[in-house]
Order: structure tokens, then sequence, then C-alpha cells
């Protein structure tokens, strides 16, 4: 893999119009969790190849759990609830994912020694403070001083339920919660701010787990009873949105495309981004809608558009978008008026810092920007926006999502690009750059 990309011409029309994404990468790494935690054989067909699920995958491994992968099949052998087994000093990496890393923290039942759970060089800087506060109240124990990886768990066999209010609005922290619910010994009530909800799909509609949800104003109620077991099962992966983003704002800045992304997962707590586009006149529509297992998937139509307004988005959108706000940036700054979004905290806390990578990234292409409070940006758009200068994307601590950005914003704004690690694709979108070339785009 190279060690740098070059893009210095911009794609005008696609050389054709529908294409698929890979598949959902929070659904990947949920099903290889639940399904090693199932009682028998379960098979996901369209599984995402990324370097997060094979993270996932290569610690379950490590937990005694065999899991086979070959062209279109994953299959992995559940050993239950408490069939995990625990090496001497076992050491978990969990790479470059933050839901790996934090999800592996509820599973475990190592009363006797303890696991460490580790990750890469970005990872280490992410909180761990967010699930070890409540993972404690269920008898989890930590060792850990800073609050970000590495960290050492021992957990009991059974867990005490538990009560809690998760208010960052993070389905990372609501999942971890949730995964160790089903090994408590009793009902865990928890009260989460709104965030993606496909954990509790998959427990209602796929694991039949006893689970009661309830909206009482801002919060999710959320109800589950402990039990012992639960079946294997098979599950269909739809493509990834937030993979699907970067060709929905490639074909809205380009110059006359349209395109059709099949069978994408349009899950409500996921398309924040076509609600937000839509508002700023985007016309994205659904098609050929279905229900699969209880989460919605369509195809997605999609053209360009030179008539984009700006927008100042009431943050109740911001958790429906949370992984597309360098997207939402960028289409931004191409709109006529100011734009401002706010309440965005959580975008530091990424894989890079993202508020600061998007306010970074708009002032290199001469856009003005304000950082405001600290957790939100206003941002003077600019129609027409044409680039002709040079334009250098690195130290980005290899975030996947800075890279693609990048690559969207050179291939629709001109100018003259380097963009560096683009082996980070790889760790939600493997075949970005394929897509990409088979659509046209020139990139050396
Ligand atoms: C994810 C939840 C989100 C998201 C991440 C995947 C998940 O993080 O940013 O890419 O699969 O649960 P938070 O829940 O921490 O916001």
């Amino acid at each position: 893999m190279k060690k740098i990309i070059s893009i210095n011409k911009k794609i005008n029309h696609f050389k054709k119009n529908s294409i698929y994404v890979d598949g959902d990468k929070s659904l990947s790494i949920r099903f290889v969790l639940l399904s090693s935690l199932s009682q028998g054989k379960c098979i996901a067909i369209n599984l995402l190849r990324s370097d997060d699920v094979m993270s996932i995958i290569n610690c379950i491994k490590k937990l005694g759990i065999k899991i086979k992968l070959n062209k279109k099949k994953c299959e992995v052998v559940g050993k239950g609830l408490f069939g995990y087994k625990f090496k001497n000093d076992l050491i978990l990496n969990a790479g470059n994912s933050g839901t790996a890393a934090r999800l592996l923290c509820s599973v475990l039942t190592n009363k006797n020694n303890w696991v460490k759970i580790t990750g890469d060089h970005s990872l280490k800087k992410r909180d761990m403070k967010r699930i070890i506060k409540p993972l404690k109240k269920f008898g989890i124990k930590f060792k850990n001083k800073t609050g970000k990886l590495p960290v050492l768990v021992q957990a009991p066999k059974i867990f005490k339920p538990i009560n809690f209010t998760e208010n960052l609005g993070s389905a990372q922290c609501k999942s971890a919660m949730m995964l160790a619910a089903l090994k408590a010994d009793g009902r865990t009530k928890l009260k989460c701010l709104p965030s993606r909800n496909h954990t509790e799909i998959m427990f209602k509609n796929v694991l039949k787990v006893p689970i009661k949800i309830k909206k009482v104003g801002k919060y999710d109620l959320i109800e589950i009873e402990g039990l012992k077991k639960f079946k294997p099962f098979n599950y269909q992966i739809p493509g990834d949105i937030s993979s699907a983003s970067f060709f929905i704002v490639l074909t809205l800045l380009s110059k006359k495309g349209f395109l059709t992304i099949k069978n994408v997962n349009i899950n409500s707590s996921r398309i924040g981004i076509i609600k937000i586009l839509n508002q700023m006149g985007a016309k994205i529509k659904f098609t050929n809608k279905s229900n699969y297992k209880g989460e919605r998937i369509a195809d997605i139509f999609v053209k360009a558009n030179k008539n984009l307004r700006a927008i100042k988005l009431n943050p109740k959108f911001n958790s429906t978008a949370i992984d597309e706000f360098l997207l939402i940036f960028l289409v931004a700054s191409t709109c006529k008026g100011t734009s401002i979004f706010t309440n965005l905290s959580e975008l530091n806390k990424k894989e890079s810092k993202r508020l600061d990578w998007g306010i970074k990234i708009l002032r290199m292409l001469n856009i003005s920007v304000k950082k405001i409070k600290n957790d939100g940006i206003k941002i003077q758009g600019k129609p027409n926006l044409k680039l002709n200068k040079s334009y250098v994307i690195k130290n980005f601590l290899k975030d996947h999502r800075v890279f693609m950005v990048s690559t969207i914003a050179a291939l629709t704004l001109g100018g003259n690009w380097k963009i560096y690690n683009p082996e980070s694709f790889k760790t939600s979108f493997p075949t970005f750059l394929q897509i990409l070339d088979s659509l046209g785009a020139k990139i050396k």
C-alpha cells in the first residue's frame, strides 16, 4: 500500500450509476460478539472485512471461539454466555476500534485472572471511564488509573443488575451495559440519551432477549432481564450508511453526477445525514424499502445539486449523524449562507479530534470558520467554491474518516491534493478506493 495518494483532477460524471458499499460496521461487530455468546453455529453474510472487524474477530478467537471466514460467509461457533476460555496473561488488542474495546469489557467471565484490553495509538487516547463506571456497578473489576487503555479487567460469572443513566448519547456505552445486563441476576434498568439502536433491535428481533423499551422525555428507558442462554442465529448484513455517505456527498457536490447506492441500512437512528442534507435542499430519496429483522433497508438515490442552503442544525439530530459531521461540514462550506452546528463535544472524542480536524481542513480551503463555545462550529459557505492551490493532509492519527472526506473534497472541489496514510480507510471501508476507481475517479 502506498504511503500517500495524489488527486489533481475533479470527477465530473460517473462511469456507472449504481454501487454497493461494504457491510455495516456496527452490525458486523455486534454479530461477531453476540454470535460468540450464543449456543452454537451462527452465519453472517456480507460481514464487513475491515480492520476494525478483524480486530474484534481476532480478540474473540483468542477467547477460544472458532471463527471461519470465506468469500461471502463468516461462521462463528458460539459457546454460550459463559463459554470463553482465558489463558494466563491474555492480551486482547482492539486495534483502532472503540466499539470493540468498550464492548469487550462487558462480556468477559474471567474470575481467576486479569485480561488486558489494549488498542492502537489513537484508541489509547480515547475515554474508557464512560464504560468503567457503569460496568463496575455490575461487579466487573478494573485495574486502571488513567481512564484510558490499556485496562485490566476481571469479571465474576454472574453480574449484579444495575440502574444507570447514560448522559453522553453513546451507543457504545449503552451497548456495553446491555451486554453486561444479559449476565445479570435480575432486571437492569437503563435510562439512555438517544443513540444508534442496533443492539436493542438485535436483542428484540434476533436473540429474543426479554427487553422493554419506552421513550420518557428525551431518554430511552431500556429494561433487560438477565438470561442464561440464547439460540444461535444467522444474519445478512446490509450496506453501511456511514460508508454510503461519502458517495452521497461525492454525487451532491459533483458537476452532474447521479447515483443509486443499493441495499443500505436506513435505521432511523443512523440517517441524520440524509435528513440534514435534505433540509439543506438535497432531495435524496429512498427506494425499494424493506425490513430485515427489525432493521430498515433501502436503495439511496442522490443527484448533483448546485442549490444547497446553509443550515442552523437542531442538536437533536447530532447523535443520528455522529460519524458524518466531517462530510456535513464540507457540504456546508459550499452552501450559500452561514451554517451553525452546536453541542458537538463528542466529535473531539473520536478516532481523531474531528471537530478540530473539520475546522483545520475548511480553513485550509480558505473557508471562514469559527469555533463556538468549544463544542460548536460556524461555517460561512462559499457557493461555487473552486480550489486551485496545493493541499496536504497528514498527521491525522490515521483517522479513516479524515482520509475519506479529504478524498471527496479533492474529487469535487479541485486543487492539487496529497493525502497521507491511505491504509487508514481499511478501518471501516476497504473497498472505498476501488469504488471510486470504478466510477472514474483519477487517484494516483
Ligand atoms: C458506534 C457508535 C458510535 C460511532 C462508532 C460506532 C457503535 O460511537 O461513532 O463509529 O457501533 O456503537 P458512540 O456510541 O461512542 O457515539
